[in-house]
């Protein structure tokens, strides 16, 4: 059977992708925080995955206003990285797993949770940033990926609550399929960053490393959190936390295994406007 061997969390901001497209990932700004992905990448090298589930959200890329799926997996054998305005990334494209999405899908639509079945999908910065910081820049990705995008863009979005129990139904899928593939859970998004309005630029560390605190040790409580409070305290797009919530869902701990092991903790303030967090947990 297939099992999750870890989680790993972190931020996305396309000016990372656009520092590594253009070669800057050593200057002064930039270095502390790839600096604090070096672990990660050699944690990786030693814990390659068959496939990644890696939750993430489009940002009106390849869902506009026309169509707003609350959660859609990506079942499609490859997806192109998107043109999000300066042409696309020039990064491998994302090659998928149809059988193992299509039994998610299957158990999961079953377990009640409708998701959005999305066979075309061009992905962006959400998707292949995280992609980078995990990765590097190789040639081809090491690894399959199944995409999973959330709606946290266009209210109402999902709460905190929802995606914690979708993490628990996606365990359940994965651990029902019947081929002995190592896969890891990636939420990703976040943490605190307003783009938008009079409050643009807003961060709160200590907000933020709460998170991170409560994530770890009882996500149950954390997924209680609503939505004003994301809002409110980590910026209008601080919402993509809720994300993160869907991988923790997925852990041994949550069904009564036992506890992760935290492999990787990291936190910088700022990559563009965004306060980035990273673990890595292990089952
Ligand atoms: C930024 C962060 C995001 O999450 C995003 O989707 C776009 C921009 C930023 O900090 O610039
Ligand atoms: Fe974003």
């Amino acid at each position: 059977h297939a099992r999750i061997t870890a989680s790993v969390y972190s931020s996305h901001v396309p000016a990372i992708g656009a520092a590594i497209d253009l070669g800057k990932t050593g200057e002064p700004y930039w270095q502390p925080l790839f600096a604090g992905f070096e672990p990660t990448k050699q944690w990786m090298r030693e814990n390659l995955p068959d496939v990644v589930f890696l939750v993430y959200n489009d940002h009106a890329t390849n869902f506009d206003l026309s169509v707003i799926p609350t959660f859609a997996i990506g079942t499609a054998a490859e997806f192109e990285p998107a043109d999000e305005g300066y042409g696309p990334r020039p990064v491998p494209k994302v090659m998928g797993h149809p059988e193992l999405a299509s039994h998610i899908a299957q158990s999961v639509i079953q377990q009640d949770f409708d998701l959005t079945i999305v066979n075309e999908l061009k992905v962006d910065h959400g998707l292949t940033v995280p992609m980078n910081l995990m990765f590097g820049s190789p040639a081809q990705w090491p690894c399959r990926v199944i995409p999973l995008h959330v709606n946290v863009v266009q209210y109402p979005v999902p709460s905190g609550g929802r995606c914690f129990a979708l993490g628990q139904a996606i365990r359940r899928a994965i651990e029902s399929f019947d081929e002995p593939l190592k896969v890891q859970i990636w939420g990703t998004g976040g943490m605190s960053h307003q783009l938008q309005g009079p409050r643009a630029g807003l961060i709160n560390r200590e907000w933020d490393n709460r998170f991170l605190d409560r994530l770890i040790a009882d996500p149950e409580d954390l997924a209680e959190m609503p939505h004003i409070e994301y809002v409110r305290e980590a910026g209008s797009e601080g919402i993509e936390l809720v994300m993160w919530l869907i991988a923790r869902g997925a852990m041994a701990d949550v069904a009564g295994g036992p506890a992760p092991r935290l492999a990787h903790r990291f936190f910088h303030v700022p990559a563009s406007n965004t306060a980035v967090g990273h673990l890595i947990l292990e089952n």
